[in-house]
């Protein structure tokens, strides 16, 4: 296949996303759509991400050293674009409808309707000029109670849809086209 040379990007690879879940000073829960994470493995699983800029989301991880990855699924995509397309510095941000709970390991707020949630802790920040990469172990996974069912994994990943990004769009489970960012916020 011929190729062509560009600029670093990842338009067509495909990523994962959760919404990091926090407490801020006051004990008020935080939530930020991340897609900069993935696994390590260190005798066991293991995971890492990365955070850019300043965050709401990083000062709180940084102050407390633990928060949730709580799964993104078409079902939570409106409420997960609002929460990546506003700044936890806009006083608006979670006056929105969401159904959160307390991690069951840690005291880390989770989203309820959420099939997958880790709670994290880390162990390592690296910081760099303008971002910091967070390695972190995984302390629990708090797991909807139907996907420990035999069901075939094809069945289940159908039933939860967990959403992709890519390019600046968002892709259901089945790879159909779900909006920009900042789209589905609208039907909000
Ligand atoms: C689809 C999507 C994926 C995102 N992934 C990341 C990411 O991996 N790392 C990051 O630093 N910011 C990411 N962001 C930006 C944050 O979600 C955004 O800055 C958000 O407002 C952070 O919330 P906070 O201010 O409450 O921490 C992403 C935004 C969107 C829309």
């Amino acid at each position: 296949m011929k190729k062509i040379s560009l600029k670093p990007n990842n338009d067509y690879c495909p990523q994962t996303l959760f919404l990091y879940g926090t407490y801020d000073e006051n004990g008020n829960p935080d939530f930020g759509l991340f897609c900069w994470f993935s696994y390590t493995w260190d005798s066991e699983l293991g995971a890492m991400c990365c955070i850019g800029g300043n965050k709401t989301t990083r000062e709180n991880i940084e102050r407390n050293k633990i928060f949730s990855a709580n799964l993104v699924t078409e079902e939570l995509l409106p409420v997960a674009d609002h929460l990546g397309c506003v700044s936890g510095k806009s006083p608006d941000k979670m006056k929105i409808d969401l159904d959160i709970g307390k991690g069951e390991v840690l005291d880390v707020p989770v989203l309820n309707n959420s099939p997958v949630i880790f709670e994290l802790e880390v162990t390592d920040f690296i910081k760099k000029s303008d971002c910091v990469i967070m390695l972190c172990k995984i302390r629990n996974v708090l797991q909807d109670e139907s996907l420990s069912s035999d069901e075939p994994v094809e069945k289940k990943l159908a039933r939860i849809a967990p959403v992709k990004t890519t390019a600046k769009t968002y892709f259901g489970y089945d790879g159909r086209n779900m909006g920009t960012w900042g789209e589905p916020m609208k039907r909000l």
